[in-house]
């Protein structure tokens, strides 16, 4: 007999997850567009000014039991998150601008807002970043650490991280900062030991965002990925974060487009509709769009937007329906949109008989809207996970696929892009984490 909730997989008490006493540290890397709506956001619903929407841990609810058991707390009230009033942030970036300075310059939240939160937002000064041209080809910043090596430098961020933890309880980088270029796994990339190695000897495949994740992991802090860029997604990385009980996820969040395509394509695969073709395109005109102008950080982002349709067709499994499928993407900087980013997809399908139809998405979407409260999160789950004794020391986690477009699975193991079955695998994590039932949807016993 199937029951739908699904007794006897237990593993976890409630009282075995640590609760989110004191202070929660956020350290955020590259204070821009995204960073600052997200720190200004967290204040403005701190102060009762707006409300989280687009926050799962703050809006959304959890079924406990069966469907006619009338049981759906809140996120936050069932698993012990870190409440907003307890986040202290701080952050890096290569310009010198306050979070306020910088809000105003990415001119994402309206003035009106903004100097509300002015008081605030101007006491967030960034720390200089560990930043090299080298691989973010568009930008020349001042307010940059030296240092004799690559050593040295995460030596230096981890003196910060030090110090930034004598003032709150627990921490959790994210990099919000701009997407590096692409670069592939080499052999610093293959051991700790190796990488370690390439600290000494500057290994040119070691990026910033690999300096800032090496000193977290080094410091069993978690660090999240809100870019594409290759940073934990190495065994060395793997290692670390096992090694030192500091959690790491996929990449780049999964906002805009891309959300919206690991929503349409396992409908289509669902119900055995055929894709040829899938265009997408976007304008873009915020200092991301002008990064992303640059063909080898762009390259990036393409791989990372590249990869979820391949995943769910399973062009394998179904090659009449999605074998020959062409899947192509762009992304135009274009200055008067700033943040407001458009974009369109073309989806090419055929049905019974093989009969084409077309599907066209035009989403007009607010970039670091969508993308704060993924930040925001991400950095909830992933100090709840460092406080999970089942979660902290596994390294990937998985059932943080939800918010990204690139996920990161176990070696040898596909990553899951469907979003419901994303969000199914990030809620039976919680019942799982908090002794509960996991949920299964069969559902036979209310047809006893
Ligand atoms: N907004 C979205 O919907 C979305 C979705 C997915 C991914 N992203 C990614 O999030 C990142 C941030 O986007 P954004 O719109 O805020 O960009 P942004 O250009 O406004 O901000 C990035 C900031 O990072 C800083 N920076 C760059 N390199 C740094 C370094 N090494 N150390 C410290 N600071 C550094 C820059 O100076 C800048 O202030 C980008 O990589 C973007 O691709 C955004």
């Amino acid at each position: 007999m199937g029951i739908e909730a699904q007794g006897g997989q237990k593993t976890a008490g409630a009282n075995t997850v640590a609760p989110a006493t004191g202070k929660l540290g956020v350290m955020v890397v590259g204070l821009g567009a995204v960073a600052t709506t997200f720190i200004a956001g967290v204040e403005a619903v701190r102060r009762g000014l707006a409300k989280p929407i687009g926050s799962l841990t703050q809006m959304g609810t959890i079924r406990l039991g069966k469907r006619t058991d009338n049981q759906s707390p809140l996120i936050k009230d069932f698993a012990p998150l870190a409440d907003l009033k307890d986040i202290v942030f701080t952050g890096w970036d290569l310009f010198e601008d306050n979070v306020y300075e910088s809000a105003a310059h990415a001119q994402v939240l309206d003035k009106a807002m903004l100097d509300q939160l002015k008081p605030y937002l101007e006491t967030i000064k960034p720390l200089p970043a560990v930043f090299d041209q080298y691989y973010v080809k568009r930008l020349h910043g001042t307010h940059v650490k030296t240092g004799k090596n690559k050593r040295d430098l995460a030596d230096q961020v981890i003196a910060d991280i030090r110090a930034f933890k004598k003032t709150v309880d627990r921490v959790v980088i994210i990099w919000c900062a701009s997407t590096e270029i692409f670069i592939t796994p080499s052999a610093v990339h293959q051991s700790i030991e190796a990488f370690e190695k390439g600290l000494d000897t500057n290994d040119i495949g070691i990026s910033p965002s690999q300096i800032y994740a090496y000193a977290a992991l080094s410091e069993g802090v978690p660090f999240a990925n809100g870019a594409p860029n290759l940073t934990v997604d190495t065994p060395a990385m793997v290692e670390l974060s096992k090694k030192n009980a500091a959690p790491i996820c996929g990449k780049d969040f999964k906002t805009g487009q891309t959300m919206m395509k690991t929503v349409l394509a396992p409908a289509f695969k669902a119900r055995m509709l055929g894709v040829s073709g899938w265009f997408s395109t976007n304008i873009l005109g915020n200092r991301d769009g002008e990064v992303l102008d640059d063909p080898e950080s762009f390259k990036t982002k393409e791989e990372s937007k590249l990869g979820s349709l391949d995943y769910i067709f399973q062009p394998e499994l179904y090659p009449d329906l999605y074998k020959d499928l062409y899947h192509k993407i762009r992304i135009n900087y274009y200055p008067p949109r700033g943040d407001q980013k458009e974009a369109w997809d073309n989806i090419d399908i055929f049905g019974w008989l093989g009969y084409p139809m077309q599907i066209k998405v035009n989403f007009l979407c607010r970039d670091s809207i969508l993308a704060a409260p993924i930040a925001l999160d991400l950095v909830l789950f992933m100090d709840l996970a460092k406080r999970a004794p089942s979660l902290r020391s596994i390294g990937i986690q998985e059932w943080l696929s939800f918010y990204l477009k690139a996920p990161q699975s176990a070696p040898g193991l596909y990553p899951e892009h469907d979003l419901f079955i994303q969000s199914m695998k990030l809620k039976n994590t919680l019942r799982h984490i908090m002794g509960a039932d996991l949920i299964t949807h069969l559902g036979l016993e209310y047809y006893d």
